[in-house]
């Protein structure tokens, strides 16, 4: 059982799919401590997110860019946050791939000026107690061939201008811990998936897709591998290392399922089929093998031990259980889906707050 010791925690990229889950956890949980979301509300930050807990007392929404100095400084000195979560980014590997320059600037100079805006803050007061927590990738160890898995010390491969910039921006999170003393902390966590993810990542789309009875898209022969964690897991386990986690650690975080990604898209097709009392096979007609993507990552899949054995975390719910609430989740948020693939969620925002 994790107890509160901050009095202000910001969140970056919270109005993204992971980043929501943690701020409503984290609202939720800690009434006490003020919540600050910083999130620049790019394609992937959505305010539809977090409907239900947006009016709680302990919750603050600051629209602005991780990389703005002036604007992160003025937020950091107005909250004088004691407790920074990492989570904004450009997260989607395939668009690293067209536009990598956006994901350096966003991710590694990012994340740079965040390390400097709480550099700022607290070394000349004091970093004591205080913590400044880097969500990241398991894509940073590389690709692993049929056998083995990441470790913390496995040596950092990145391969995909996203991985790459990632661990870039680790390697800027240990320099601060090992050259100014800031008080930091690492995840790499595996795939997520869950509620709220954009229709762009592979378990969204296949859903979106089926449901209609559009073209399911398998990159290459479909034979690459992933280790997929439910998005509450994660949650669990970032909430854990933020409260208990070892300054200058290091924490792998995974879901013990790994998975061939036609298997998933299989499962996907077949799990539908039978929520709608389809004919067996209805939807695996759908699947359509495409060009494999550049430099695709064969094979992923996390140690999850050193998490398990020093802060008692392990994920509790399975893949058959999750990909079967994430199925009806989408079926039952038809409204959220039409609105991100049409964009039509960005006028929420504008009526929320005016712009
Ligand atoms: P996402 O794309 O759903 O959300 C990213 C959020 O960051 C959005 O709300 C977006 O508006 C915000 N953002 C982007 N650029 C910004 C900027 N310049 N300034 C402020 N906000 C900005 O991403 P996600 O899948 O929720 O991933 C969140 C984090 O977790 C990322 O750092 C990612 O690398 C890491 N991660 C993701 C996974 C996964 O499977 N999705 C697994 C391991 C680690
Ligand atoms: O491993 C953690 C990473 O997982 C995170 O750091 C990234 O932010 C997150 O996007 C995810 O990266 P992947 O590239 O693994 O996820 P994605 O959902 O894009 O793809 C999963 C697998 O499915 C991958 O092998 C590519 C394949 N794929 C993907 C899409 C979108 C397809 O075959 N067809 C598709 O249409």
């Amino acid at each position: 059982m994790t107890t509160n010791k901050y009095n202000t925690i910001l969140i970056t990229g919270g109005a993204g799919f992971i980043g929501s889950h943690v701020v409503r956890h984290m609202v939720k949980k800690y009434p006490e401590v003020r919540i600050v979301n910083l999130d620049k509300l790019t394609y992937a930050g959505n305010l539809e997110n977090l409907r239900d807990i947006e009016s709680e007392a302990n919750y603050v929404f600051e629209r602005v860019c991780i990389t703005d100095v002036e604007a992160t400084a003025e937020v950091f000195q107005r909250h004088k946050p004691d407790a920074v979560i990492h989570l904004a980014a450009e997260s989607h590997v395939d668009r690293s791939i067209v536009s990598p320059l956006e994901f350096v600037h966003t991710n590694t100079i990012g994340t740079a000026n965040l390390l400097n805006q709480f550099k700022n803050l607290w070394s000349d007061v004091q970093f004591q107690g205080k913590l400044f927590y880097q969500v990241s990738t398991d894509e940073v160890y590389g690709s692993l061939g049929p056998s083995g898995y990441f470790t913390e010390a496995t040596k950092y491969d990145p391969r995909s201008p996203y991985s790459a910039s990632k661990a870039a921006a680790d390697h800027l999170v240990r320099a601060y811990y090992h050259t100014f003393g800031m008080p930091v902390v690492i995840t790499n966590c595996s795939n997520n998936y869950g509620s709220y993810q954009f229709p762009e990542k592979l378990i969204p789309l296949i859903i979106n897709n089926i449901r209609h009875r559009k073209p399911l898209p398998v990159y290459g022969d479909g034979s690459n591998v992933r280790d997929w964690l439910y998005v509450t897991d994660h949650v669990e386990a970032i909430d854990l290392v933020a409260h208990q986690g070892e300054i200058g650690e290091t924490y792998n975080i995974g879901g013990n399922n790994e998975h061939q990604n036609i298997t998933i898209v299989h499962t996907l097709c077949d799990l539908v089929d039978q929520k709608l009392g389809n004919a067996a096979g209805t939807s695996r007609a759908l699947i359509t093998y495409v060009t494999d993507r550049l430099g695709h990552d064969k094979r992923y899949a996390i140690d999850a031990a050193k998490i398990k054995a020093d802060l008692g975390w392990s994920p509790s719910i399975d893949l058959e259980e999750g990909l079967s609430l994430t199925v009806d989740w989408y079926f039952e948020n038809d409204d959220w889906l039409a609105n991100v693939t049409s964009g039509a969620y960005k006028e929420y925002y504008k009526k929320m707050y005016k712009e």
